[in-house]
């Protein structure tokens, strides 16, 4: 007899038919009904064991956390909550879980402690379900872009440059750190360091992606970023997911519009396509709402507000505008932001962000041409000379989730702006090529793709949205 999961017999047509699954017992009561997972669905299926039958040592070993094959019948149930359930022939326990030392109790845990217990925890359904979306997403992501024309590049992990400028990156050597080698001026002498120089893990693939697009026309990067930025936020992680695509010939209007539209089509994707997890985790953001706060509480359940998303016009917004309203603000007028917002050319924060979309226009907002000075390098000037074709995109309860921007294609513009920061021509003489050999418009954003989980499964911290999160004092697993 093959092996079923428990995904395939519970929609199975044919009763009465002999039937195996292996998986991990969730809960077992009155020594007769058994709630089994194999991780194929959020769904148990009941296996309903014939206590008299069976002996007495084999019942003890039946605890939650045992992985075990089950051979029996598949029949409609007569219990309420099931609509099949199998009555078990035989149970071979395949792994024992002790019940008194194992961590993932049929109980309510707090995410710190299954956060510290990581390895363990996607055996709870809050957990297997935001995975499952997790990987369903990726899969949407890159059906999008392959049915788009787009080509997947694998931009490098390691590289020599700061693609983002900021300076916040993990070093890779393998250097003694007890003893480096020395320059004659007693620095660290890299030269005699692995890769020759300086290198680090990489902040972006943007750069290495530009040259693609130069050349493929539209291509996109999907893998890890570091970055060794010290903010312990719910937000930040040391090691995330990101998603970037660079077209050659596009401007930044046609960034918007391509940002939105594969933004769209991922929620389409995830409403249709994976029904049972979003309704589980909707449940469980229900149940949570109601511990808030009447004031704090969410108006839209989770599908709600991706079918809002998908359904609705993102609104377009300069920084100038938004810098208006902001000033303006009944938050900022009566100093309630952390951050008192009194002149142009202020950075945002996340307060004033999540003010912008939840507060004021209520809907995704794409906020666009920014002060020059609190952007990277490579943003394409605008006319005015102080601001730059970037964009970033603003979702609610995430605020940013996309930074993008039109590159600067100008070599001689290019040049000023890397030597007013500073940035050494030599580290970018590849990436100053493109500018001398066939230059063009281009443009391209990056998606931080944690930040698309927390919003599609409604978890409200980035550490909860992967495997195993990379934070600050914390490298477990
Ligand atoms: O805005 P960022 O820094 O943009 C870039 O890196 C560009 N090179 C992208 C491009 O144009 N190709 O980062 C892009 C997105 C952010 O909007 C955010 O969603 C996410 O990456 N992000 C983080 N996510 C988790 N933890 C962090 N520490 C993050 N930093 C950025
Ligand atoms: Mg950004």
């Amino acid at each position: 007899m093959t092996l079923s999961t428990v995904s395939d017999l519970l929609i199975q047509e044919t009763k009465q038919v002999d039937v195996e699954v292996k998986g991990w017992v969730r809960t077992f009561r009155a020594n007769r009904f058994l709630a089994l997972n194999d991780g194929s669905t959020i769904h148990n299926i009941q296996c309903v064991i014939d206590f008299e039958s069976t002996s007495e040592a084999l019942l003890k070993r039946i605890n939650t956390g045992a992985a075990v094959h089950i051979k029996g019948l598949l029949v409609e149930s007569q219990g309420k909550g099931q609509t099949v359930e199998i009555q078990v022939s035989d149970l071979i326990i395949l792994g024992d879980a002790d019940a008194e030392s194992y961590p993932i109790q049929p109980k309510k845990h707090s995410f710190e402690f299954l956060r510290e217990n990581a390895h363990l925890r996607t055996r709870t359904n809050t957990f297997s379900a935001v995975m499952r979306l997790r990987s369903k997403l990726s899969f949407a992501i890159h059906n999008y872009f392959n049915e788009n024309g787009f080509y997947y590049m694998h931009t490098p992990i390691i590289t020599g440059s700061d693609a983002e400028g900021a300076g916040e990156m993990f070093r890779v050597s393998t250097l003694d750190p007890k003893s480096p080698p020395l320059t004659e001026a007693g620095e660290v002498d890299y030269a005699e360091d692995f890769f020759g120089k300086e290198s680090n893990l990489t902040v972006s693939g943007q750069l290495e992606a530009e040259t693609y697009a130069m050349s493929l026309g539209k291509v996109y990067t999907f893998g890890p970023t570091f970055r060794a930025e010290n903010s312990n936020t719910s937000r930040h992680l040391a090691e995330f997911w990101m998603i970037e695509p660079e077209v050659a010939f596009m401007d930044l209007a046609g960034n918007m519009d391509l940002a939105e539209d594969f933004l769209k089509y991922v929620l389409n994707y995830i409403l249709e396509h994976c029904k049972d997890d979003l309704e589980f985790l909707e449940q469980r953001l229900i149940q949570e709402e109601k511990s808030k706060p009447q004031a704090e509480r969410s108006e839209m359940s989770l599908t709600d507000k991706l079918r809002f998303v998908s359904e609705n016009n993102f609104k377009r917004v300069t920084y100038t505008e938004a810098i208006d309203i902001l000033r303006n603000s009944k938050p900022n007028k009566k100093k309630k932001f952390k951050y008192i917002i009194d002149e142009w050319g202020a950075d945002l924060q996340s307060e004033h962000e999540r003010f912008l979309v939840e507060k004021h226009f209520k809907c995704p907002v794409i906020l666009f041409d920014y002060p020059a000075n609190i952007k990277a390098f490579y943003m394409r000037l605008n006319e005015d000379g102080k601001t730059v074709r970037a964009m970033d995109i603003l979702f609610p309860g995430i605020g940013e989730i996309v930074g993008g921007s039109q590159r600067e294609e100008r070599l001689e513009v290019l040049k000023e702006k890397m030597a007013a920061l500073d940035i050494p021509e030599e580290e970018l003489w590849w990436y100053l090529d493109l500018r001398k050999y066939g230059t063009a418009v281009h443009s391209g954003f990056g998606l931080g793709f944690e930040r698309l989980v927390m919003f599609v499964t409604g978890m409200s911290n980035i550490r909860d949205v992967i495997p195993y999160p990379r934070t600050p004092q914390n490298a477990e697993f």
